[in-house]
């Protein structure tokens, strides 16, 4: 079986992997149960916790890794992309999507006015219904069909600029308010 085999015509998972997508779910939230303590360590500045701001170091992050850190109640992501992924979402004809947007419209330029396109910053919320996709790098039962993220509760698929490729919801991954506060922190919120 192929990894596109894993969908059915409409995107949605086979039985068998859903089981296996759902097992990838629960190990995410392990994982993100694990970073917590950081991301709690490294949001800590009371008064912008108090404003409702939290902030990212982003330099604790590498290459091929995904941050999440809760905000306002809601997972944020912050993923360190690949020029793999990068590449891809570049080359997806924005005249097509759903929700158009072009993967630049999804940043925000750092202290130099540069967009660096390796760190994507977005609300981890599915904007159909409100679950929490999965997008963990390098296995494609938890990335989608489109290698970035995948909402098991109703089969959406997003890309790798977290914008909404297949299945039901109407929208991309939102981005959050955020700006850069130095070379490597951001602020969001
Ligand atoms: S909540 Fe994500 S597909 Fe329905």
């Amino acid at each position: 079986m192929s990894d596109t085999d894993k969908f059915d015509e409409n995107g949605e998972p086979t039985r068998r992997d859903f089981i296996y997508i759902a097992t990838a779910a629960t190990a995410a939230v392990g994982a993100g149960a694990f970073a917590w303590p950081l991301v709690t360590q490294m949001s800590a500045a009371a008064d912008t916790r108090a404003a409702g701001s939290i902030e990212i170091d982003l330099s604790k992050i590498s290459e091929g890794q995904q941050l999440k850190v809760l905000w306002r109640g809601k997972p944020v992501f912050v993923r360190f992309r690949t020029q793999a992924e990068i590449d891809a979402a570049d080359a997806v004809d924005v005249a097509s999507l759903r929700d158009p947007q072009t993967d630049d419209d999804r940043f925000v330029p750092n202290t130099s006015g540069v967009i660096d396109k390796r760190l994507l910053v977005m609300v981890g919320v599915c904007t159909h219904f409100g679950c929490i996709p999965v997008g963990e790098q390098g296995k494609i039962d938890a990335q989608g069909k489109f290698g970035g993220w995948y909402c098991p509760c109703h089969g959406s698929h997003y890309d790798t600029s977290g914008r909404i490729r297949q299945g039901p919801a109407p929208l991309n991954l939102p981005i959050p308010e955020y700006t850069y506060i130095s070379d490597t922190v951001i602020k969001v919120g």
